[in-house]
C-alpha cells in the first residue's frame, strides 16, 4: 500500500496542518429575542440557554457578546397579542419599542453590526408572514408594508436588513426603496431559499408566531425542491441582495453548496431554532455530547460553503473558544 490516508490522521499535529474547515467567531451572527420592558429575561422552553431579552438586557448581552469576538446580531421582536392586526402596523409604528431598541443598540454599540428581520408574521394577528385576505397570503400588497417596515428600521441606523418572508421581488421592492431615500449603505441579506421547515418550532414557540391557520406553503419553499433554490437565488442576485441565505442550514447543505457555487456573494445559512432545540435537547438526555456535535454542525455548514452563519450557538462556542 503506498497510500495510507490514516497517516495524515494520525497525530493532532498533521491533522491541525490539513483540517481544510475552521469556524471562528468571524463566521457567526448570534440571533436574540427582543421584548418589552425593562430587565425581563424569560427562558424559551424549547431552547434551553436562549432567552427573551427587554432592551437593556440585550445591550449587556452584545455588548458581552462583543467581547468573545461576534460582531453581529439578527435582533427578532416579540409583539404581545394586544399589538398584533391584520396589516402588522406595530411593524412600522415609529415608537414601537422594536424600533426604539435598534435605535439605542447602534448609539450605544455603533460598532455591533445590526441585522433585522423584515416580514409580518412577528406583528401579524394572523401569524402569517403575508397580508391574509379571504385566506389568501398576497404578495403585492404585503410589499409595500415590508417598505414601510424596512424604511422605518433603516431610520435607526441599523446596517443590515434581513427580509424574511419570501414574497416574490420584496428584494428589487425594498433595494429601490432603500436607495430612493438616502439609504444606499443598508444592506440585504436576503432569505433567498427558506424552506417550509418543521425546524422552525421552536422559533414560533419563542415569538408566538405561528400561522393561526394553514401553512405557509404557498411562500416558503417545497423541501423536495433544489432547482428553485438557484432560481430564487437568481432573482435576489439580480434584485440587487448583499447575501444569499439558505435556511435551514443542516438538512439543505446540498443547496448550500448550490449557492456558493454559483454565485459570487457570500452565502449565509441559519442554523435554525429546530436544529439547536434538538442537540441540546439530545445532550441534556446524555444521549449525545452536546459540545461536539454544535462544532460538528458548525463545520459541515461552513465547509458545504456558507461564509456566514446564524446560529443560536453563537455564544457557547465564542465561550468555549475562550476556555
Ligand atoms: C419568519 C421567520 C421564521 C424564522 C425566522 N423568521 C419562522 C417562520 O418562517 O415561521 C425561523 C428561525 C428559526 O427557526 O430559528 N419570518
Amino acid at each position: 500500500m503506498l497510500r495510507r490516508p490514516r497517516r495524515n490522521r494520525k497525530t493532532e499535529g498533521i491533522r491541525s496542518l490539513t483540517r481544510q474547515t475552521q469556524v471562528t467567531t468571524d463566521d457567526l451572527v448570534f440571533p436574540l429575542f427582543l421584548i418589552e420592558g425593562y430587565n425581563k429575561k424569560q427562558e424559551v422552553a424549547s431552547m434551553p440557554g436562549i432567552y427573551r431579552l427587554s432592551s437593556d438586557l440585550i445591550l449587556r448581552e452584545i455588548e458581552y457578546c462583543m467581547g468573545l469576538g461576534i460582531k453581529s446580531f439578527d435582533v427578532f421582536p416579540v409583539v404581545s397579542d394586544k399589538d398584533k392586526n391584520q396589516e402588522a402596523s406595530e411593524g412600522y409604528r415609529e415608537d414601537s419599542f422594536y424600533l426604539r431598541a435598534l435605535k439605542e443598540i447602534k448609539a450605544r454599540l455603533p460598532e455591533s453590526h445590526i441585522i433585522t428581520d423584515i416580514a409580518m408574521d412577528p406583528y401579524s394577528s394572523d401569524g402569517h408572514d403575508g397580508l391574509v385576505k379571504e385566506g389568501i397570503v398576497l404578495n403585492d400588497a404585503t410589499l409595500e408594508i415590508l417598505g414601510k417596515m424596512a424604511l422605518a428600521q433603516a431610520a435607526t441606523g441599523i446596517d443590515m436588513i434581513g427580509p424574511s418572508d419570501m414574497m416574490d421581488g420584496r428584494v428589487g421592492y425594498l433595494r429601490e426603496l432603500l436607495d430612493q431615500q438616502g439609504f444606499q449603505e443598508v444592506g440585504i441579506m436576503s432569505y433567498t431559499a427558506k424552506y417550509a421547515s418543521a425546524f422552525y418550532g421552536p422559533f414560533r414557540d419563542a415569538l408566538d408566531s405561528a400561522p393561526k391557520f394553514g401553512d405557509k406553503k404557498t411562500y416558503q419553499m417545497d423541501p423536495a425542491n433544489r432547482a428553485e433554490a438557484l432560481m430564487e437565488a437568481q432573482l435576489d442576485y439580480e434584485e440587487g441582495a448583499d447575501v444569499l441565505m439558505v435556511k435551514p442550514a443542516l438538512a439543505y447543505l446540498d443547496i448550500i453548496s448550490d449557492l456558493k457555487e454559483n454565485f459570487p456573494l457570500p452565502i449565509a445559512a441559519y442554523n435554525v431554532s429546530g436544529e439547536y432545540a434538538m442537540v441540546k435537547a439530545s445532550a441534556q438526555n446524555g444521549w449525545l455530547d452536546g459540545e461536539r456535535a454544535m462544532q460538528e454542525s458548525l463545520t459541515a455548514i461552513k465547509r458545504a460553503g456558507a461564509d456566514i452563519i446564524l446560529t443560536y450557538f453563537a455564544k457557547e462556542f465564542a465561550e468555549g473558544r475562550r476556555r
